[in-house]
C-alpha cells in the first residue's frame, strides 16, 4: 500500500480536472527510461512515446516506417521511468487500419507497452474505430490538423485549416469524434483561433502543438526543446537548454511556462 502522501499516477480524470478549473498542463516526449524519469521529475503531467522516434531517435525521414514492435519496446522502457506522469503512445501508421487492428494493436500497446491512453491520426475510418476502441475501455486521443502519417498525402508538413471551409471541416470532425468516444483532442499546426474555438466546443482535454496559447495543454518534442533533433528546429517549438543549467533546468522552464501561458507565445503561433 502507498503512502497518502506519496504522489500518484496522474489519470485521465486528474488531466479533465484539470481542463475545468482552468488549469494548464504540461505534456512532453519520452523515448526512454532515464528521460522519462527527468520529464516526471519535472512536474510533467502526460508523457507521450510519440512515433516522432523514428526521426529524432532512429533518423529517418517521416514517422511512416515506425513499428508496433519498435513503440512497445520504447513504451516498455519509458513506463518504468515514469512515477506521476500519464503515459500515452501512438499508435504507428497502419496499426488502426481497420478497427480489428486497432483492437488488437490498442491492445497490445496497453498490456506490453503499458499504454494508459493511446493516440491515433484523424482520418474518416478513424470514427468507428474510436467507438470500438472506447467500448473496449481503451482511452483514445484523436491527432487532428497536421497528421505527419499523412506526410504524402498531404505533401509535406504544413498548418492545417487556414480557410474557413477546412476549418468548419476540422471543427465538425473535433465533434464527432468526441461523440464517437474520444477522451482528448490533439491539434498539430492549426491556427491558434481555430484550436481555440475546438478547445471552448469540446468537453475533453485538448493539447496543442503549433496550435497557440488557447487550448487545455501544450506539448513539444523533448529532443527539440533540448535542441538535439536532427534537421532544422520547427517555428512552433523552442530551445529551452540554451539559457537552463542543465537538461533537468530546461525541462522544469518548460513546465513553467506551459503552466504560466508564457509559452507559447506569438511566435510560436499560426
Ligand atoms: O509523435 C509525436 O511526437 C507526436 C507529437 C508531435 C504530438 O505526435
Amino acid at each position: 500500500m502507498s503512502a497518502h502522501n506519496e504522489v500518484s499516477k496522474l489519470t485521465l480524470r486528474h488531466i479533465q480536472k484539470m481542463k475545468a478549473e482552468c488549469e494548464k498542463f504540461a505534456c512532453l516526449t519520452a523515448y526512454d527510461a532515464a528521460f522519462a524519469a527527468a520529464v516526471d521529475r519535472q512536474g510533467v503531467d502526460i508523457t507521450l512515446v510519440g512515433d516522432s522516434l523514428g526521426m529524432v531517435v532512429q533518423g529517418l525521414s517521416t514517422t511512416i516506417p515506425v513499428s508496433m514492435d519498435e513503440l512497445i519496446y520504447h513504451s516498455k522502457m519509458v513506463a518504468r521511468g515514469l512515477s506521476r506522469s500519464m503515459l500515452m503512445v501512438d499508435m504507428p501508421f497502419m496499426s488502426y487500419a481497420t478497427p480489428t487492428d486497432a483492437l488488437k494493436n490498442a491492445a497490445r500497446l496497453m498490456k506490453e507497452g503499458m499504454a494508459e491512453i493511446v493516440k491515433l491520426e484523424w482520418g474518416e475510418l478513424q470514427l468507428e474505430t474510436v467507438g470500438r476502441l472506447s467500448e473496449c475501455g481503451i482511452p483514445v486521443c484523436a491527432h487532428l490538423g497536421l497528421t505527419p502519417q499523412s506526410y504524402f498525402k498531404i505533401g509535406g508538413y504544413r498548418v492545417q485549416g487556414r480557410d474557413q471551409d477546412t476549418a468548419e471541416r476540422m471543427r465538425q470532425d473535433a465533434k464527432a469524434l468526441v461523440e464517437a468516444g474520444a477522451d482528448m483532442l490533439l491539434l498539430e499546426c492549426v491556427p491558434k483561433d481555430l484550436a481555440a474555438q475546438i478547445t471552448s466546443e469540446s468537453g475533453v482535454p485538448v493539447i496543442g502543438i503549433g496550435a497557440g496559447a488557447d487550448v487545455d495543454g501544450q506539448i513539444l518534442v523533448l529532443y527539440d526543446i533540448l535542441d538535439i533533433a536532427p534537421g532544422k528546429r520547427t517555428r512552433f517549438s523552442k530551445n529551452y537548454i540554451a539559457e537552463a543549467s542543465g537538461i533537468h533546468g530546461a525541462i522544469k522552464q518548460y513546465v513553467d511556462e506551459v503552466k504560466s501561458m508564457a509559452f507559447p507565445a506569438e511566435e510560436h503561433t499560426f
